[in-house]
């Protein structure tokens, strides 16, 4: 684990890159088209659209520039990237990590499974825990872009497990990582243990 972590954090570039640094407040003012989809806060009140809210600043900016650039495709967000500047940005992820994810509850039928699997990994087929990455509370590693997962929409976790699986997600970089990951995980892993993500917290 500590390994594959030290890999990862070098892939990443963890070491060096510097950010402009975002500005909160000044994200605020321009999430107004964000809030749509995201929930003003970046609580999103739909499972399909993710929870922004207290989600890591650098994974957040990430994602951003991977959705801006094509590297991560998300189509109902086609445009609205393109005319914010890396400072904007920086800005709107200091905004939305600022906040709270909200969490909501684990289908009971599902959470065992959800849990032995978020806690246990797979280690038959060499599959790591989700905690060492993503934290036994769920919280991630913000500093290293691991994201927060506790709260986030089942159905949106599914999804996401789902396209690394199958490769219609592929922004985990050169490293692999979820898709070597979600490869392990079968429909109903991924059932289970987005169910116990979004009650996680
Ligand atoms: C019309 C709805 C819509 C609007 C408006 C929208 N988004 Fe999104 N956004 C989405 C959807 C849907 C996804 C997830 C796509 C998927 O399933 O992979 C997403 C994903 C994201 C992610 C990745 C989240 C994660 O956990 O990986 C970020 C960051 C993001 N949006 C930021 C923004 C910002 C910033 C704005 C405003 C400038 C914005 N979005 C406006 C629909 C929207
Ligand atoms: C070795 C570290 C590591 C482990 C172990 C790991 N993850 Fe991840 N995970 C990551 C990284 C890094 C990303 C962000 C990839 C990117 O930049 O797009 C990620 C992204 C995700 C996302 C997408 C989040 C979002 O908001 O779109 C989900 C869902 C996820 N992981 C679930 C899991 C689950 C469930 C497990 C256990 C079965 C797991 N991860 C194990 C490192 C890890």
């Amino acid at each position: 684990m500590n390994k594959v972590l030290v890999s990862l954090l070098l892939t990443l570039g963890i070491t060096g890159m510097a950010h402009a640094a975002g500005d909160a407040t000044a994200g605020q003012a321009k999430v107004a088209v964000c809030g749509a989809c995201h929930g003003p806060d970046g609580n999103s009140p739909a499972p399909n659209f993710p929870k922004l809210a207290g989600q890591g600043e650098r994974y957040l900016l990430k994602q951003m520039h991977d959705i801006k650039s094509g590297n991560r495709p998300v189509l109902e967000m086609t445009g609205m990237l393109d005319n914010l500047s890396d400072q904007d940005m920086a800005d709107i992820a200091a905004y939305f990590a600022s906040q709270k994810m909200s969490v909501g509850a684990a289908d009971p039928e599902l959470v065992k499974r959800g849990e032995e699997l978020f806690r246990g990994g797979k280690l038959a087929d060499g599959m790591p825990a989700c905690t060492g990455c993503h934290s036994p509370n769920g919280a991630g590693l913000a500093a290293a872009g691991f994201p927060h997962l506790g709260g986030q929409h089942a159905q949106y976790v599914a999804k996401q497990l789902t396209d690394f699986r199958e490769g219609d997600r592929t922004n985990d970089g050169d490293a692999m990582i979820m898709r070597a990951i979600a490869a392990k995980l079968s429909n109903k892993d991924i059932a289970a243990v987005s169910s116990y993500i979004q009650g996680l917290h």
